[in-house]
């Protein structure tokens, strides 16, 4: 069987350095790797606008910087279709008919949903459209007869439901679409890349992101104030390399070549690492580093950027035709999810030759 990608992320704000160690950077080496047939990446405004819906003019602003991080990592719109959720109508219709498939309480038990719910003070009163938006996933998913869905493992449980609505699917109508699996980051800190202040994640709210979109300025600022080990006072106390956000950066970052660069006197990053543990190792000296390896890898993304920016009318053009060949795909699958749910009334010739039978034979 063929393997094809789909992904996508919500516009709500400007992608940062924890989407691009998480998935970004492996969307690429997927991309270019050659090995998958067609990779679709999906701006999922429909799904933003589950909690964003009073606040459109957000989402559609956000549309456009997200495409522009996408181009600017280095997805190439000649490899990679790239396409907006609310322009592709078929994936509404799938999400429609996927409902039947899908209990309330099971929604209401999806991990990912339940801790959005609390997050968003959502347990009086939960928009349907929210509570559902795991289905409208699943349409994303299968209208393209997705194998392989890259993403962070808070998107697991989307996963599991997708691949549960496929199998009743299946099994009520016909064997029709196809179960995807995850693909996760292989590096544990790129999966789990803290936010500046060392709390968990990289959020919008909390003012702990690295933008691929900052500054150098900006960037060398973040990194220089980033939170480290609070009980490594002076130099020469030993320190905390676990939940150190420092070390946890260059986990998902710093290669040995890095090192021969920066800092000759280590060889790799568990020499560093030791080192910072005996005490001995300053604070400062670590955060140049990382500063030093992250603006390397952000240095072509900003560039890029700058290009694309320059000719917006361009990029609304490649998600212009993205969209234009997403919706060729998912018309397909569509047309045959109609036909196996035998609603596909007006191209089924021979149903319309026996119901006619039926009535002559009266
Ligand atoms: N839920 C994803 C996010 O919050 C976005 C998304 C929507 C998605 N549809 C998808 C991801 C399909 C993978 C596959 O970022």
């Amino acid at each position: 069987m063929s393997k094809i990608i789909l992904t996508g992320d919500r516009p709500t704000g400007r992608l940062h350095v924890g989407h691009y160690a998480g998935s970004l950077k492996r969307r690429v080496e997927l991309q270019n790797s050659g090995e998958y047939e067609k990779i679709f990446i999906m701006i999922a405004d429909a799904q933003a606008l589950t909690d964003n819906f009073e606040n459109p003019e957000k989402v559609r602003q956000n549309i456009i910087e997200v495409a522009l991080d996408y181009l600017s990592v280095g997805l190439d719109p000649k490899m990679s279709t790239l396409f907006i959720q609310s322009q592709i109508p078929e994936l509404t219709e799938l999400s429609f008919y996927y409902m039947n498939l899908v209990t309330v309480s099971r929604l209401q038990r999806n991990p990912t949903v339940k801790a959005e719910i609390q997050m968003r003070n959502f347990e009086a009163s939960i928009p349907a459209g929210f509570l559902c938006y795991p289905i409208s996933q699943a349409a994303d998913i299968t209208a393209f007869k997705a194998t392989t869905v890259p993403v962070g493992d808070d998107q697991l449980p989307m996963i599991e439901q997708t691949r549960e609505i496929v199998r009743r699917f299946n099994t009520i109508y016909a064997e029709t679409l196809v179960e995807p699996e995850a693909l996760l980051p292989e590096n544990e800190a790129c999966m789990r890349l803290p936010g500046t202040d060392g709390k968990a994640k990289m959020s919008k709210s909390l003012g702990n992101c690295i933008y691929l979109a900052d500054t150098p300025e900006e960037v060398q600022k973040k990194i220089m104030s980033m939170y480290t080990d609070p009980l490594h006072v002076r130099v020469e106390d030993p320190g905390r390399v676990d939940g150190n956000a420092v070390f946890t950066y260059l986990d998902a970052f710093c290669r040995e070549e890095h090192l021969e660069r920066y800092l000759p006197e280590y060889r790799n990053l568990e020499e560093l690492k030791a080192h910072y543990q005996r005490g001995g190792l300053g604070d400062v000296k670590l955060k140049k580093l990382l500063n030093k390896i992250i603006q390397e890898e952000l240095e072509p993304i900003r560039a890029r950027r700058k290009e694309y920016e320059k000719d917006i009318a361009s990029v609304y053009d490649i998600l212009k035709a993205g969209s234009l060949r997403a919706r060729e795909e998912a018309a397909k699958t569509l047309d045959e999810v109609k036909k196996a749910m035998k609603i596909n009334y007006f191209d089924d010739l021979t149903l319309l030759e026996k119901q006619s039978q039926m009535y002559h034979n009266n």
